[in-house]
């Protein structure tokens, strides 16, 4: 019989190779591989004779008479958007993030909000010492709710924990690159014990009923650490993002079996820690400098929730053969696009200046939408005129200049009418969408219009101090 081999596992991307080597050759990742002992893995099979297959029964696509799975309701409907109304019990959720972002904090509130509802909630953590979570429930005033705490790191002790007594209605694990499993021999940390821990605690989801949520770390670059496979096997993926100096933060469904994946929570960290921000717009809004130029507000939609926020575009003169390009926030070939695009029909030379475009906020946007609002951008901060304050922009632009229709019109006007804007400026054609009266729509067919219509629409300073205070009083009502 064959010696069972070590094998040489890739930390980044999980791919087997026979020996080592300084570079993965899965995923290209340099000094990722380690050498881990040979095992079936969790819950594998012994080996064995060829064994006689058992007949079981074919269930039917249409049968009705199943309940839909129970959901977990926290009460934080920030967080409940995003899980598509709340955690489905049986399911387990990745959560990933940067160290320091709130992941412990947003978990830690999300079960006192369940054990005040009396539901039994156990929160593990394999990373801070007791009397650390309980001062840190302390300090966001939630010392009265009774979640069960451990400061365990062994999958096999916490499953055996768990079984006893009541079937909790959550458990989570902060976090899953802290766990190990005795069956398998490589350290903690590992492609193996991190695949092997996950595959124990969603087993033990799925047959207690019991909701489990993994904590993830995220490797620099944003992917959660370890294996990715991790991703494959639970149920939904939510990610936890925001800027570390700043308060936001934004909770993102990336994959999602029972919802969609469309959503985002917004939160806002405070000394009392996390508060739910029911309306976005306003406070990605609040900081604007109105009368700059190059600053043009784009009504988006993330999910089904209409979201404004601030394009921020500077264009200067560069001193350089090959002019920069920096873009946060956004897709760098699709301004690429919008450049050539106004360079070719609307006779806007961009190509010797330097061109810097950012999404306030630390929000990231991926629609076609935006197209017209970061144009319009450019636009202003060339011409150095500023945009109407009170001014909201979206439009798909396409490759011949044509200003495309986009979805959810009414909803996008809607909501800046609520937050006091008073123009629109949005594709020609399209939906008659029923828009707010008060907002004067300017309809856009194709991009050689844009300049014009900033040009014509400047307005003179005294005019647009009115404005710029009705964005500013909707957000305080
Ligand atoms: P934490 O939840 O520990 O982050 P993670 O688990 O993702 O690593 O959050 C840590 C940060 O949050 C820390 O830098 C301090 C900040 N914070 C507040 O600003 N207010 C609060 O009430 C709490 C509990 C934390
Ligand atoms: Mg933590």
């Amino acid at each position: 019989m064959a010696k069972p081999q070590n094998a040489f596992v890739c930390q980044s991307c999980g791919a087997v190779s026979r020996r080592w080597q300084g570079r993965c050759d899965a995923c290209g990742a340099w000094n990722s591989i380690v050498e881990e002992a040979a095992s079936g893995g969790v819950g594998a099979q012994p080996a064995q004779g060829a064994r006689k297959g058992r007949v079981f029964d074919l269930a039917k696509l249409g049968e009705t008479d199943r309940p839909a799975p129970a959901r977990v309701l926290t009460g934080i409907a920030e967080l409940d958007r995003v899980t598509g109304g709340g955690f489905v019990a049986g399911s387990a959720v990745l959560i990933g993030g940067e160290p320091g972002i709130g992941k412990s904090t947003l978990l830690i509130q999300a079960c006192a909000a369940l054990a005040r509802r009396g539901e039994r909630v156990v929160y593990i953590s394999g990373e801070e010492a007791i009397d650390q979570v309980r001062l840190r429930a302390q300090r966001l005033g939630l010392s009265d709710a009774a979640v069960e705490l451990a400061a365990e790191t062994s999958v096999e002790d916490i499953v055996a924990t768990l079984s006893r007594g009541a079937r909790p209605a959550l458990v989570v694990i902060d976090s899953i690159q802290t766990m190990w499993t005795s069956l398998i021999e490589s350290t903690p940390g590992t492609v193996s014990q991190v695949r092997g821990a996950a595959q124990a605690l969603i087993r033990f989801a799925k047959s207690s009923g019991a909701a489990a949520i993994l904590v993830g770390h995220v490797t620099k670059d944003g992917q959660i650490a370890g294996p990715r496979v991790v991703e494959h096997m639970v149920d939904a993926v939510l990610s936890f993002e925001g800027e570390n100096g700043r308060g936001l933060r934004l909770l993102r469904g990336v994959k999602n079996r029972f919802g969609p994946t469309d959503e985002i929570g917004v939160f806002e960290m405070t000394g009392r820690g996390l508060q739910e921000v029911a309306n976005p717009s306003s406070l990605f809004l609040s900081a604007r400098d109105q009368a700059a130029p190059g600053a043009a507000v784009f009504a988006g939609m993330e999910g089904s929730r209409p979201l404004l926020v601030e394009v921020q575009a500077l264009v200067a003169p560069s001193p350089l053969g090959t002019p920069r390009r920096a873009v946060v926030g956004w897709d760098a070939s699709r301004l690429a696009m919008i450049v050539a695009v106004l360079e070719t029909h609307a006779g806007i030379k961009l190509s010797q200046y330097d061109i810097y475009l950012t999404v306030a906020g630390g929000l990231r946007i991926s629609e076609p939408a935006a197209d017209l609002a970061a144009a319009a951008a450019l636009v202003s901060s060339l011409s150095t005129i500023p945009l109407p304050a009170d001014a909201v922009y979206f439009g798909e632009i396409s490759l011949s200049g044509a200003i495309r229709p986009v979805g959810h019109a009414g909803a996008r006007l809607k909501e800046a009418a609520k937050l006091g804007f008073r123009s629109a400026a949005l594709p020609g054609a399209g939906e008659r969408e029923d828009a707010p009266r008060e907002l004067e729509l300017r309809r856009l067919k194709h991009i050689s219009a844009l300049a014009a219509d900033i040009g014509a629409k400047r307005a003179p300073r005294s005019a647009s101090a009115s404005a710029s205070r009705a964005p500013q009083s909707a957000r305080e009502a």
